[in-house]
């Protein structure tokens, strides 16, 4: 599919991750927010040399290279990376193909190696007339397939609001992200190129700004009904450090294309209240959800994914029930008063700033 060149690595990635190299030298977008800093640690303590661009809000992490510079402003970040090159570059906030288009452009010759954070939501069919799913069947990579996916440059992808007004907000981050996979893929990249599809993840408390978890730990510890569809269909979540050890191995790796990274077991909206339930040593209370008042992952629609190909790549995420259980209680934790996150706002909370987090999904 593309020129995928193995970028040169280092060994002994650490505890954190069950494979043993990552890239030598590498580039992290983002990375200040969520599991991003979680991948710049687990990089630099491997021995990578790391560098991390963001706009400035948050400075990186000792021993790591600052890069201060918007991504969606091609000049400024071309002269800010100056003469910089990278066995591989991780990218955790590409959202639009515009901005594959920029990245494709400035990172052409500076590394051989190109992996964007993506998402399951790319097969949420209620997005797309072109993704099509069968219940019971988990989601494999090829039901989206970058290399022939539709791409419309033309749209105001730089304006995060009136992409929301064209699409509607979960389409707009859908099809951002697929358009942005098919931009890395078309012709003949500058780079070998991956892009991992994460599925929602899940732990580390108040570093989670989603606030999703958190809206269950709420409800089911206050007794309150959590809304969940007449049939609330599985979806699939992940770990949020094995999230990140995953994107550093991938780096790594020679792999090309699109991988699906999740534990391997779904898990519908009301197995999630159970769960929390359980932990809480309290009873779930549900009410149904009408139109768009539901609880985040509750879901009336089929798109766990498939994690195969991951598996045949040597990646490897823990069965769900061994940590889901842990990212709980630091929910649970983090909201409690005094805790570091007191309130989340409510279902739709999600803590960012950036238009284009509004479903960071
Ligand atoms: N949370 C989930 O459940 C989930 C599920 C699937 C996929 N994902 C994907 O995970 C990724 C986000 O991961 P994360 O939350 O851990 O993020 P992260 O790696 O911590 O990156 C977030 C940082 O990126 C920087 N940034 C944002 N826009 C920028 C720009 N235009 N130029 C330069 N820097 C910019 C911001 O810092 P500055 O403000 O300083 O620039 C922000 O702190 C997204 O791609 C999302 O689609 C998330």
């Amino acid at each position: 599919m593309s020129n995928a060149v193995p970028p040169e690595t280092t060994t002994n990635a650490g505890p954190d991750t069950a494979w043993d190299s990552v890239p030598r030298r590498v580039c992290v977008i983002g990375g200040t927010r969520y599991f991003g800093r979680h991948l710049v640690t687990l990089l630099r303590d491997a021995g990578a040399r790391v560098t991390l661009v963001n706009r400035g809000s948050a400075p990186p992490p000792p021993g790591v290279d600052h890069v201060r510079a918007d991504r969606d402003d091609e000049a400024a970040l071309t002269a800010a990376l100056g003469d910089r090159t990278f066995d591989a570059v991780i990218d955790q906030v590409l959202y639009t193909p515009a901005q594959a288009a920029v990245a494709r452009r400035v990172f052409a010759d500076r590394t051989a190696r190109y992996v964007m954070t993506s998402t399951m939501e790319v097969y949420d069919p209620a997005t797309s007339p072109l993704v099509r799913t069968a219940p019971g069947v988990p989601v494999t990579e090829e039901t989206v397939d970058p290399a022939h996916w539709p791409v419309d440059l033309a749209l105001p992808w730089h304006d995060p609001a009136a992409i929301a007004r064209h699409f509607g907000g979960a389409t707009a981050y859908a099809e951002g992200k697929r358009q942005a996979e098919a931009v890395l893929a078309a012709g003949r990249p500058p780079f070998g190129w991956a892009s991992v599809r994460s599925a929602h993840v899940l732990g580390g408390g108040a570093r989670d700004f989603t606030g999703r978890l958190a809206h269950y730990t709420e409800l089911v510890a206050a007794g309150r009904p959590v809304a969940v569809h007449e049939q609330p269909r599985p979806t699939s979540f992940v770990q949020h450090r094995e999230i990140a050890a995953a994107l550093a191995a991938v780096a790594a790796s020679p792999a090309v294309g699109a991988v699906n990274a999740a534990s391997a077991e779904p898990l519908d909206a009301v197995g999630l209240s159970e769960l929390v339930a359980d932990r809480l040593g309290t009873t779930a209370r549900y009410r149904r959800a009408e139109g768009a008042d539901h609880s985040p992952f509750s879901f009336d629609r089929w798109y766990p994914m498939d994690t195969r190909r991951a598996q045949s790549l040597g990646l490897a995420f823990s069965p769900l029930h061994d940590w889901l259980p842990a990212a709980v209680t630091e929910a649970v934790e983090a909201t409690a008063p005094g805790g570091p996150r007191a309130s989340t706002g409510g279902p739709a909370a999600t803590g960012s700033t950036h238009p284009n987090d509004r479903k960071a999904a």
